[in-house]
């Protein structure tokens, strides 16, 4: 089948595109607000973007709290959600008001950052301390506004559990971060294989 995705004119019961773009990475993002509450929510629009030096981002569906409070504060942190904190993760995308503290909410532990005011996961094996660079706004279908926004923060410092370190390498199996498919899917990885670059000849 072809459609066309301007007038997403797919005919199915429901969107496509985002079980097309997958697994998704989620980042897991915390910041605070100018109130200094924590805001925590779970962020599938995410990616590392550059690694000289490193950049992640993070495209808002609207201005919600964590972009407001990325831009406002100029800091934010991105945790790994696991598949031991999939239900914990979930429970952080509930539509909260900026007053909640959305960490203790889910039942989660805030560990002070060492560069950055956010908290990070305590429980999660991996965080990104980042400090927000700029938002670039999305035009709308037709070359109008829309409410989407791609928020840019350069990683400033990383968190990596020791004991998801072996013999001197991340061990993927061990994180077992999930990601983000369509409709309400979500992967765990839990099987890698190596390619090398280029092909066996490169060896
Ligand atoms: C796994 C998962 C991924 C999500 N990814 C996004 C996303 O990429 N962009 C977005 O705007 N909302 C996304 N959401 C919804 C937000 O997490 C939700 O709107 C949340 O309440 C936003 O919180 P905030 O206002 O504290 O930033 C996602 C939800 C889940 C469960």
């Amino acid at each position: 089948m072809f459609y066309d995705a301007v007038a997403n004119t797919h005919g199915l019961a429901l969107d496509p595109f985002k079980a097309l773009v997958a697994p998704r990475p989620i980042g897991w993002i915390s910041t605070l607000g100018k109130n200094g509450v924590v805001n925590l929510a779970p962020y599938s629009f995410f990616n590392a973007v550059s690694e000289d030096p490193h950049f992640v981002m993070f495209a808002s569906g609207g201005r919600k709290d964590s972009q407001r409070n990325a831009e406002e504060t100029g800091e934010f942190v991105c945790s790994l959600a696991t598949y031991d904190l999939r239900e914990a993760m979930n429970r952080t995308s509930a539509a909260v008001g900026p007053d909640i503290d959305e960490m203790r909410l889910a039942g989660l532990t805030p560990a002070p950052s060492l560069l950055v005011q956010p908290p990070r996961v305590k429980e999660s094996p991996v965080a990104f301390e980042c400090r927000y660079w700029r938002t670039i706004e999305l035009p709308g279908r037709n070359g109008g506004p829309s409410d989407n926004a791609i928020v840019l923060g350069q990683v400033v410092g990383v968190h990596i559990a020791d004991e998801v370190i072996i013999d001197g390498k991340v061990d993927v199996i061990r994180l077992k971060p999930i990601a983000r498919l369509g409709y309400g899917d979500y992967a765990v990885i839990d099987e890698v294989f190596t390619l090398p670059r280029g092909g066996a000849s490169n060896v």
